[in-house]
C-alpha cells in the first residue's frame, strides 16, 4: 500500500469503526479489511456483531455501548491490545435517529433527546480525544480519524431536529480538530454519504433511500476509504451527497484564518 497513512507506519495499520456491525459501517470495516486493515468494530447488538464475524471473519468485534463512558475507554484499551501499538484509524460512525414534534405532547413529556446527544455527539467527540490521548509520546507516525456527517448536518430536516443539530454540531467539532491537528501527524475526514437503505434510514424515511441498497452502500465505503487514503479531507462519496453539497457555500478558509487571528489564544488558552 502506498497512500499517505500506510506511507508513515511499520505496521499493520489499525482501524476501528463504531457502529461497524450493520449499514454503511459494516461496509466501510469490510473495505478497511479488503485494503489490508486489522479492523475492529464495536456495537451494542451481539447477534449483529456475530453476523458481521460471519460474513468478515477477520473482524474484531467488541460489544460497547459508545455512550457510556467505561465503555468507551474499554474499546480503545481493548483495540490497542489487539492491534500491538496505538490505533491508526478511528471512524466515527455510529449514530441513531429518531423523530421529535416540538408541538405534540409525546415530544414534550419525556426526554428523547438526551441518548441522542450522547451517541451522536458526545461519545465521538470523547472518542477522538481517547485517539489521541493514546497517541500521545507515543506514536510519532501518521494518523486518522473519518467523521461520518450527513447532508443533514446543512438543512434542518422537520422530523429529526436532534440528528440534524448533532450531526451539525460534529461537523464544527471536526472544523476545529482539523484545524488543530493541522501541525501533527493526524488528518480528519468528514464524509457525507447520500440515503442509503440501512436500518438508520428507515426512521429517516427519505424517499431516494430505496435506490440506495447494498451495491450503493459498498460503493460508497469503497470511495470513502480510497479518498481517505488518498488524503481528500471533505469526501462526497455519491452524486447525491455532491449535489446536496452544493447547496450550501463553503466558506472562504483565507476568511477562515482571518477570524482565527482575532482570536486569541494565550499561553495556556487550553486550559481556560
Ligand atoms: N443511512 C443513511 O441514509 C445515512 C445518510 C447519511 C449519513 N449516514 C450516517 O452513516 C452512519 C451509519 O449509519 P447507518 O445508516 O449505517 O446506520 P445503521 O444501519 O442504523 O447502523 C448504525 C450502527 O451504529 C451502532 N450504534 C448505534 N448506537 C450505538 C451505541 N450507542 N454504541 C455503539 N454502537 C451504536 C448500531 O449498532 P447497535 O444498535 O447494535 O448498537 C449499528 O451498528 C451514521 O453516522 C449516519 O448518520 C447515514
Amino acid at each position: 500500500m502506498d497512500d499517505w497513512l500506510n506511507q508513515g507506519l511499520n505496521h499493520q495499520p489499525t482501524a476501528l469503526v463504531t457502529g461497524g456491525s450493520v449499514g454503511l459501517g459494516l461496509a466501510l470495516a469490510r473495505e478497511l479489511v479488503r485494503r489490508g486493515f486489522a479492523v475492529s468494530i464495536c456495537a451494542r447488538t451481539q447477534a449483529d456483531l456475530d453476523a458481521a464475524r460471519a460474513l468478515e471473519p477477520a473482524l474484531h468485534a467488541i460489544r460497547a455501548d459508545v455512550a457510556l463512558p467505561a465503555d468507551r475507554d474499554r474499546v480503545m484499551a481493548e483495540v490497542e491490545q489487539h492491534g500491538g501499538h496505538p490505533l491508526d484509524l478511528l471512524v466515527n460512525n455510529a449514530a441513531i435517529v429518531r423523530a421529535h414534534d416540538y408541538a405534540n405532547p409525546f415530544t414534550l413529556e419525556q426526554d428523547r433527546a438526551a441518548d441522542e446527544i450522547a451517541i451522536n455527539f458526545a461519545a465521538p467527540v470523547d472518542l477522538c480525544r481517547l485517539f489521541l490521548k493514546s497517541r500521545m509520546g507515543r506514536a510519532r507516525g501518521p494518523g486518522a480519524i473519518l467523521n461520518v456527517s450527513t447532508p443533514g448536518a446543512f438543512f434542518p430536516l422537520d422530523a429529526n431536529p436532534l440528528y440534524c443539530a448533532t450531526k451539525a454540531g460534529f461537523h464544527m467539532f471536526t472544523l476545529s480538530l482539523r484545524r488543530h491537528l493541522a501541525e501533527t501527524g493526524v488528518r480528519v475526514f468528514e464524509v457525507y454519504p447520500p440515503a442509503l437503505d440501512t436500518r438508520l434510514a428507515d426512521a429517516l424515511d427519505v424517499a431516494s433511500q430505496a435506490a440506495n441498497g447494498q451495491d450503493a452502500i459498498d460503493a460508497v465505503a469503497a470511495e470513502t476509504i480510497r479518498a481517505v487514503l488518498a488524503g481528500e479531507e471533505v469526501i462526497a462519496p455519491h452524486k447525491q451527497s455532491r449535489a446536496l453539497l452544493k447547496m450550501f457555500p463553503q466558506m472562504d478558509p483565507a476568511a477562515l484564518d482571518e477570524v482565527n487571528r482575532g482570536v486569541k489564544r494565550r499561553a495556556g488558552w487550553d486550559r481556560a
